[in-house]
């Protein structure tokens, strides 16, 4: 199998997406370091890829801190003798709008998705480095990193951090063979099932129906199984050239995500000054101001019913 021999972690893998990835890398192979806050949620996890005829372990510790950072490296090197690949996932939520968002709420989501990303990355290629036989790292972002989302000031700088470090370790890691990139996923898991706007179709899956393909297809909203595939493909082999990406997957979608380039250049010699701008700013950008946001098409008649009883 393809990832035979690979020792990898997944961070926050004891549900949701990142035990779809940890069950998919020990599907093709790989042993893994199984993570998560809840030690019940992570001994489950493990147990599932064993009766699947894996190999896994579990470390039940918060990412954020240096020291979970390196009990998880240790932990791939004690159980499985060495460490190839480092998917990190493990977050949490704390919407509110700007105005009532506490400081609180502002850390925790940075000190799990951001500070959690950079230590457990940095710890990880500490290792690599010295292992010097390359090595393959996958953030997790979101569609909100890219564009902004309403309530989610935290969780949006926590993500366009991510896929930003992202950028800076493809760079810097090229040299050793270490690949990093970003993978951007939707899917129902508990973080979406109470939004209404995917209610039909987090209903039919809870009842094992397929979904919609409203959402699997314009959506781009499916299973966590369905964004699983990307990530072990990105920790294969096969993924040797691609690094500093962000890749977008749901449902039956897959996206390349453009990094932000300008999309209007001018010039003016002597520089842009007030007056200039005032001036010509509007003939310069006018049409070409970038919008926010996702944007959603609204949900056909017979999915809303749902929606409105969620
Ligand atoms: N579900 C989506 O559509 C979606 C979209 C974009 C991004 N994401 C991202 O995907 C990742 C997984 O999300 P999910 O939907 O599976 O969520 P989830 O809530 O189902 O799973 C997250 C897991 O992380 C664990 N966790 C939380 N804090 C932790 C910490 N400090 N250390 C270790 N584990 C911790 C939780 O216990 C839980 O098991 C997150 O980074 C999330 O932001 C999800």
């Amino acid at each position: 199998m393809s990832l035979n021999g690979k020792v990898a972690i997944v961070t926050g893998s004891g549900r949701g997406l990142g035990l779809a990835y940890a069950a998919e890398l020990a599907r093709l192979g790989a042993a893994v370091v199984v993570n998560d806050v809840d030690a019940q949620t992570a001994a489950d996890a493990v147990a599932s890829i064993e009766t699947a005829g894996g190999r896994a372990v579990a470390v039940v510790a918060p990412v954020g801190p240096t020291e979970t950072a390196k009990l998880l490296v240790a932990a791939a090197v004690e159980n499985f003798g060495r460490l190839d690949i480092l998917v990190t996932n493990a977050g949490v939520l704390r919407d509110t709008v700007l105005w009532k968002m506490s400081d609180d709420d502002f850390d925790t989501v940075i000190g799990v998705h951001l500070r959690g990303t950079f230590t457990t990355v940095r710890e990880a290629v500490l290792h690599l480095r010295e292992q010097s036989e390359g090595g393959r790292i996958i953030c997790i972002g979101s569609p909100t990193g890219q564009r902004g989302n309403f309530g989610q000031t935290n969780y949006a700088a926590a993500k366009a951090g991510i896929v930003g470090m992202v950028r800076t370790w493809a760079l810097e890691l090229k040299r050793a063979g270490i690949t990093a990139n970003a993978v951007i996923p939707v899917a129902a898991t508990a973080m979406t099932a109470t939004v209404p706007y995917f209610a039909a179709a987090v209903e039919a899956e809870a009842a094992g129906e397929p979904m919609p393909a409203f959402f699997r297809h314009d959506l781009g909203f499916g299973t966590s199984d369905d964004v699983a595939g990307l990530v072990a493909y990105l920790a294969s082999d096969a993924a040797a050239g691609v690094t500093g990406q962000a890749i977008g997957v749901g449902g039956d979608r897959i996206q390349l995500w453009s990094h932000p380039e300008p999309v209007v250049t001018g010039y003016r010699e002597g520089g842009w000054t007030y007056e200039a701008l005032e001036e010509s700013f509007g003939d310069v950008f006018g049409a070409e101001l970038q919008p926010v946001g996702e944007r959603f098409p609204p949900l056909p008649e017979e999915l809303q019913g749902a929606s409105a009883n969620a």
